[in-house]
């Protein structure tokens, strides 16, 4: 490159900043000195420890909350008016609404964009079987298992049509076998559908199998104890995945720093 040709394009450029960022909750200091940065790329795991911030963090990226110190930017946005409008969360219960069946409910993320009833279930039916729902489209949400709940929770979520893409423990209230299950088929789901996306999770295997980078955090206050880069190759089972030597070797590092905290 000569000194006259323009900088290397914006994609390298920092989705996501959160520089030192301090939260207090009265007496308590949930986060204290949190800092990281996010291309939009990037697929960011955190791990810790029970109340070690990782639901405040996420809530402060997102826009809900405001740190108390620092600074956080979301695609060039630091208000949180301005993160809002960039972040989609998507719960840890489903939230689903019971009297909508499964396109009524994942539709409503492009009903609140103004995309007309009719229109907006047409448009996420179409997704729908790429979601493992194809049949499923009319029932209610009592209906459906645990892992299809949380499938129509992550169409609705990515409906919303947001860059960034925020999970809270997103399958901690499912049973291990779903769990393992959309734990591949939301990789999949994402290579598919790429966004930015932090993931919180307590579950080292699910940090491992859904990011390309690792956070772990210490015990409260929160701070970021280290960060792992994850490069896992495609298109491989979860079983054979977690059976890779590297694979064993971040999840032990990982866990060796969690039981230390
Ligand atoms: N709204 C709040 N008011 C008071 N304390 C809170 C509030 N939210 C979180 N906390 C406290 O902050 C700490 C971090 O909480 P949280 O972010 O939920 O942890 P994690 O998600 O890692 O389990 C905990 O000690 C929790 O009790
Ligand atoms: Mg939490």
């Amino acid at each position: 490159m000569t000194a006259t040709q323009p900088s290397p394009p914006v994609t390298t450029a920092p989705a996501i900043q959160v520089q030192g960022v301090i939260k207090r909750f009265g007496a308590t200091t949930a986060i204290q000195d949190a800092t990281l940065e996010l291309t939009i790329h990037d697929r960011l795991s955190i791990v810790g420890p029970s109340g070690c911030g990782k639901s405040t963090l996420l809530g402060i990226i997102s826009g809900l909350d405001d740190p108390d110190a620092g600074v956080v930017s979301v695609l060039g946005e630091s208000t949180s008016q301005g993160r809002l409008k960039k972040c989609a969360w998507m719960p840890q219960r489903d939230l689903l609404l019971p009297w909508r069946d499964v396109l009524g409910n994942a539709a409503i993320s492009l009903e609140n964009r103004g995309v007309r009833a009719k229109v907006a279930r047409q448009q996420v039916a179409d997704l729908a079987g790429r979601f493992g729902l194809a049949g499923f489209e009319d029932r209610y949400p009592y209906q459906l298992s645990g892992g299809m709940r949380q499938r129509v929770s992550f169409l609705r979520t990515l409906s919303a049509g947001k860059e960034v893409l925020l999970f809270d423990e997103p399958f901690g209230a499912l049973d291990s076998i779903t769990r393992a299950d959309l734990q591949l088929w939301l990789r999949g789901a994402l290579d598919e559908e790429p966004r930015t996306t932090i993931l919180v999770t307590h579950d080292v295997e699910e940090a491992l199998l859904l990011g390309n980078k690792v956070v772990v955090m210490s015990a409260r206050p929160g701070r970021i104890q280290a960060t792992f880069e994850v490069s896992l190759p495609e298109g491989m089972s979860r079983r054979d995945l977690i059976r890779l030597p590297e694979f064993g070797d971040l999840r032990d590092q990982i866990l060796g720093l969690l039981e230390a905290s």
